[in-house]
């Protein structure tokens, strides 16, 4: 089936989605974007994705392009369009197109906005998590605003590379103190010997993960200790079970750590829980 995107007000063919050469997205990474899970046909979260696409906006000065309702709108309409049932939508804005300069152009001019939507075979990524995922430590070079979720991902796909070429399958940022920040497109956490489970507090290290934020409400429902603060990656590597969040994710066992099995090198049965439940915690869009 041909792939639709949605480009500043049109419904495209994919090979004729483009935007202009002095976007400056594309020049200065000035721009800022959402991923959403599309689970049989609905987008879940999509109100704390928009939520974040707001803050992350305004973070950065960039006009609201439109309204949430009416990017809302052109989320359902492209994951309708492409037919997609089980994938992700990923929705970019950026400050839009202007003569190449560094400081902002007038507000006045229009926003780009881009919207994708993508099937995915569910059995594929079931099977990954039932093997679980490795993950490899790298010194975080990453800016100091990352709660913004800017498109400037270069520093996650340098560390993914790099986790590639290591056989594992995400990254882990580690701080100058030693603490594990987060991963290069998702959160972290650990599940100690006595059931707690733990992932750094939110602040301008880390994204703050909307598969982060439903999971600690699901948490609670479940009666599942946890406590927010940062763990150290020797903490990671003796826990008795770590797993990351995000969108693309929901919740992924990690089963080694640079090299360190964790736990019996299983998923955990925390984590596998935490996962099977995962949607009965999040919102699903009914369009
Ligand atoms: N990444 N931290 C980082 C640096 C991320 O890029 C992401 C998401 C997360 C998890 O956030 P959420 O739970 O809202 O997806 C944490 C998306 C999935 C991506 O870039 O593909």
């Amino acid at each position: 089936m041909s792939r639709i995107v949605y480009v500043n007000g049109r419904y495209l063919p994919y090979a004729q989605a483009c935007v202009h050469v002095e976007d400056r997205g594309f020049q200065f990474a000035d721009g800022v974007y959402e991923v959403c899970e599309v689970r049989e046909g609905a987008l879940v979260d999509e109100g704390p994705h928009l939520a974040r696409l707001g803050r992350s906006l305004a973070e950065l000065a960039i006009p609201e392009p439109m309204s949430m309702a009416a990017l809302a709108h052109i989320m359902r309409e492209t994951v309708r369009r492409n037919r997609v049932r089980n994938g992700l939508l990923y929705l970019q804005v950026t400050r839009g197109t202007a003569p190449r300069d560094f400081p902002f152009p007038s507000p006045e001019i229009e926003r780009t906005v881009v919207c994708i939507a993508w099937p995915r075979a569910p059995d594929l990524l079931e099977a990954q998590a039932v093997r679980g995922i490795a993950v490899k430590s790298l010194p975080d070079i990453r800016w100091r605003r990352c709660n913004i979720k800017t498109v400037m991902l270069l520093p996650a796909c340098l560390a993914k590379e790099a986790a590639r070429n290591d056989g594992a399958h995400e990254a882990w940022f580690v701080d100058g103190n030693g603490f594990v920040t987060e991963g290069a497109s998702s959160n972290a956490w650990i599940v100690l010997d006595g059931g707690a489970v733990i992932t750094r507090q939110i602040g301008p290290d880390i994204l703050s993960g909307v598969t982060r934020a439903t999971l600690i409400e699901g948490l609670a429902k479940e009666g599942i200790s946890f406590m927010e603060r940062p763990f150290r990656l020797t903490e990671a590597q003796s826990a008795r079970e770590a797993f990351i969040t995000s969108a693309s994710n929901t919740v992924m066992p990690v089963v080694r750590i640079d090299g360190v099995t964790i736990g019996d090198g299983k998923p955990g049965p925390i984590t596998r829980t935490l996962r099977s439940k995962f949607h009965q915690f999040a919102a699903i869009s009914v369009s």
